[in-house]
């Protein structure tokens, strides 16, 4: 990989996180009541995410859909087995409870990501038509309508919102 296509990887990075942090800054500056605040937050936003797609595009790293599925099953299967069951022993040892159940919640639903990716992979000329549904708490991600309670954390069907 040459210093550029590094450098291409590391921009991805960061405008990527800064897209997330701005829209979680948008949120409580909403709260606070800053709605102007909250708007310009929103809009950085925006634009962190044209230059992450940006270098992304040039990096090559978007590719046909059948490769794009092979390529997020790869990095949620990498999560579930080794990135988070090692992050979570970590917790324990130094006793970061919320680290512990925040990275638990997530390596749970990676699990749940790479199955609906491979569903899709395995089907994909004639994926069935569903909307998705995703937990506000733990991100579980379902088809067909939120269940009575999160298989996850607990949460009930109304933390779910609905994914077109
Ligand atoms: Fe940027
Ligand atoms: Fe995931
Ligand atoms: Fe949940």
């Amino acid at each position: 990989m040459t210093k550029t296509e590094q450098n291409l990887l590391e921009a991805f990075a960061g405008e990527s996180q800064a897209n997330r942090r701005y829209l979680a800054f948008a949120k409580r500056a909403e709260k606070e009541g800053y709605s102007q605040v909250a708007k310009l937050f929103r809009a950085v936003a925006e634009a962190e995410t044209v230059h992450a797609l940006t270098h992304l595009r040039v990096l090559g790293q978007v590719k046909s859909t059948a490769e794009n599925l092979g390529a997020a099953i790869e990095g949620e299967t990498h999560e579930f087995t080794s990135m988070y069951p090692d992050m979570i022993d970590t917790a324990k040892e130094e006793g970061n409870k919320a680290a512990e159940l925040a990275f638990s919640y997530a390596n749970h639903v990676e699990k749940v990501h790479a199955d609906l990716y491979q569903k899709a992979l395995d089907n994909m000329e004639a994926l069935e038509e569903t909307d998705y549904y995703v937990c506000s708490v733990c991100g579980y991600t379902c088809e067909n309508g939120p269940p009575d309670r999160c298989p996850v954390c607990g949460a009930k069907s109304q933390a779910f919102f609905k994914v077109d």
